[in-house]
C-alpha cells in the first residue's frame, strides 16, 4: 500500500471518529457489543465490512479490539471516502495543515473566524467537482483538512449539503475547537493500511462478504416525513425502497452465510403503529437497545429512543 503513514504511533490508544457524524454510533457501541457474533472471539470471523462507514464508531472500536484480517469500508459520499483515503495515504501533511488551520482560526475573533468559515466553504463547494478518488494528489490533502476543518467548526457539528450537493451548515460558535487530534489520527491511518476503502453505493462491497465476514449495516435512518430529512449526508434520501433493496442484499449476504448485523432507528419511536422492519425481517432476530438522540432539528434537547439491532444470527447476551 501506498502510504507515508508515521511509523511511530501509539497502538494503546482507543481510535475515536475524525469527525462527527449524524447517527454516528459512539454512545451505541457498548450495547452494540454485546450482540456481536461469539465467533469474533474465537478467531473465525477475518474480514470486516461497513459499506455505510459514516463515522466510523464501530469499526474503529472493533478494528482495535479484535484481530480481523481483512477490512472493507464504504460510503456514498465521496467527500467522506476521499477524507479516509487521505488519512490512509499520507497522513503527516494532513495533520500539520490541520494544525496550521487550527492556529490561524484560534487567533481570529468571532467575526473573522465567521468569514474564514465561509471563505473555506465556498471554496469547499467550488471544487467539489474536481475529486479524483483514484488517483492520488495533494489536492486530496487540502479538500481534507477543509472538510474536517468545516466539520468541527460549523453550526452543530453535522456534515449536511443541499440538493445541488453543496455543504450548507452555517458557522459554529465553539471557542476553542480542536481540528486534529495527531495521535488518533496516526492509529487511524495505521488501522486503514490494512483496509479497502471504497466509494459508492452499499452493494459494491458484495464480492468481499464470504461465511467468514461480518457486516454492519447502519444505513441513513428512515425519513419519518417528507420535511424530517435534516440529517441528509448527501443529496440522496435512504427512502422505504433503498430499505427494501437493502433487505434484499441482506437476504442475498445470509445465503453465503456471512455474519450480518444491522442498526435501523425505530420507526415505533414515532409511530406505533409502524412495524416497517418487524414485517420486512420477520424470521430474523430483532433486539432493541435505547439510543439518545436529538428528535428533530430545532430542539436542542436529546431524548431516549429505541434503535433496532438485527441480526441473521442467535446471541447469547454477556
Ligand atoms: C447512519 S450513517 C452511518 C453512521 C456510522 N455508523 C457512524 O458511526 O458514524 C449512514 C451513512 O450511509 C451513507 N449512505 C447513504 N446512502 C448510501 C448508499 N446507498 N450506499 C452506501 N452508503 C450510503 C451516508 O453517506 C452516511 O454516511
Amino acid at each position: 500500500m501506498v502510504s507515508t503513514v508515521a511509523n511511530v504511533f501509539d497502538s494503546s490508544i482507543a481510535p475515536k471518529p475524525f469527525l462527527k457524524w449524524a447517527g454516528g454510533k459512539t454512545q451505541l457501541i457498548k450495547q452494540i457489543s454485546q450482540f456481536l457474533p461469539k465467533e469474533l472471539n474465537n478467531g473465525s470471523i477475518k474480514k470486516y465490512v461497513e459499506p455505510f462507514i459514516g463515522g466510523g464508531a464501530l469499526f474503529f472500536w472493533l478494528a482495535h479490539n479484535y484481530q480481523i484480517k481483512q477490512l472493507f469500508i464504504s460510503d456514498i459520499n465521496t467527500d467522506l471516502v476521499l477524507a479516509y483515503k487521505t488519512i490512509q495515504y499520507n497522513v503527516e501533511e494532513l495533520i500539520e495543515l490541520l494544525l496550521d488551520f487550527e492556529t490561524k482560526y484560534l487567533s481570529l475573533n468571532q467575526n473573522e473566524r465567521s468569514k474564514y468559515f465561509y471563505h473555506i466553504r465556498n471554496n469547499f463547494n467550488y471544487q467539489r467537482n474536481q475529486i479524483d478518488l483514484v488517483k492520488y494528489h495533494e489536492f486530496w490533502i487540502e479538500r481534507t483538512a477543509q472538510m474536517i476543518f468545516l466539520n468541527k467548526t460549523c453550526f452543530n457539528g453535522l456534515f449536511r449539503v443541499n440538493s445541488k450537493g453543496e455543504f450548507n451548515v452555517p458557522v459554529g460558535k465553539y471557542k476553542k475547537p480542536s481540528l486534529c487530534n495527531p495521535e488518533n489520527l496516526k492509529v487511524i491511518a495505521n488501522i486503514l493500511q490494512r483496509t479497502e476503502i471504497i466509494q459508492g453505493d452499499f452493494s459494491k462491497c458484495e464480492d468481499f462478504v464470504d461465511r467468514n465476514t461480518l457486516v454492519y449495516f447502519d444505513p441513513p435512518y428512515r425519513p419519518i416525513s417528507k420535511t424530517s430529512n435534516f440529517t441528509s449526508y448527501s443529496h440522496q434520501t435512504f427512502d422505504d425502497y433503498q430499505q427494501l433493496r437493502l433487505h434484499q442484499f441482506f437476504k442475498k449476504l445470509d445465503k453465503k452465510n456471512a455474519f450480518i448485523l444491522m442498526s435501523n432507528s425505530d420507526p415505533k419511536n414515532h409511530n406505533i403503529d409502524d412495524d416497517f422492519f418487524e414485517k420486512l425481517y420477520s424470521g430474523y432476530p430483532i433486539e432493541k437497545v435505547k439510543a439518545s438522540r436529538f428528535i428533530n432539528s430545532n430542539s436542542s434537547k436529546r431524548s431516549q429512543i429505541n434503535e433496532l439491532l438485527i441480526m441473521n444470527y442467535s446471541i447469547q447476551v454477556n
